[in-house]
């Protein structure tokens, strides 16, 4: 691969996300390419403590616009400590959601709102300018589906947003097909609901497809 790229994987939960990340990066390795392997929130140790008071207790414990300030301090240090630096020293980037995660989830999750998506707009362009993926993976599925794998995962206590209600889900995947819909140039949405040796080669040739 020629130049460093800033790829984004974005779904609801239980997507299949990291499975399809580290295949990915694993081809990318073999091909010759550095990889940078990070997620959101966290990615930075700044980051992953913010985290926690995101993915954590209840899911009521934050207003909307102290939700999307803490989202984006987050997303902020991840940039200026992991994303930016990656980039400059010639890494290809695999970030576990971004800003897209965002305005699905904060902006359409509860029910789509212009004024909280335009704050979350002014807040990303304030931490990043013009910054944005190169390329964006929405790996779709049903979130009966997607539910019922991640609340399977053992030990997993980073249920804040698993326990909102299923209309928080519906709405969050449709916000996620709205984007790829109106940017079919960035977004890729790849079907989750398919084995994942299948879903890793659609992402391959999508990839292929958009170096070329
Ligand atoms: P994960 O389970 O994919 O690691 O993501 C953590 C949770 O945070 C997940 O439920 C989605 C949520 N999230 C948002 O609500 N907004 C965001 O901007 C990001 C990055 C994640």
């Amino acid at each position: 691969m020629q130049q460093p790229l800033f790829i984004t994987f974005e779904g609801g939960e239980g997507a299949g996300k990291s499975t399809q990340i580290a295949l990915l990066a694993d081809y990318l390795q073999k091909n010759g390419t550095g990889v940078v392997c990070t997620r959101e929130p966290g990615g930075s140790v700044g980051a992953e403590e913010i985290r926690n008071l995101l993915v954590r207790g209840s899911n009521t414990r934050w207003d909307r616009l102290t939700e999307l300030l803490l989202f984006s301090a987050a997303r902020r240090d991840h940039l200026v400590k992991t994303i930016w630096p990656a980039l400059n020293a010639g890494k290809t980037v695999l970030s576990d959601r971004f800003h897209d995660s965002t305005v699905a989830y904060q902006c359409f999750g509860y029910g789509f709102d212009e004024t909280v998506y335009q704050q979350a707009q002014n807040l990303y362009h304030l931490i990043a300018g013009d910054f944005v993926p190169n390329l964006t993976f929405i790996l779709d599925i049903d979130p009966r589906i997607g539910l019922k794998r991640s609340m399977k995962r053992q030990g997993n206590d980073e249920q804040r947003f698993e326990n909102m209600d299923f209309t928080f889900h519906q709405n969050l995947r449709a916000g996620f097909l709205k984007l790829a819909a109106e940017n079919p140039h960035r977004y890729v949405v790849i079907n989750a609901d398919q084995p994942v040796e299948k879903m890793h080669q659609d992402i391959v040739s999508a990839l292929r497809d958009h170096l070329k």
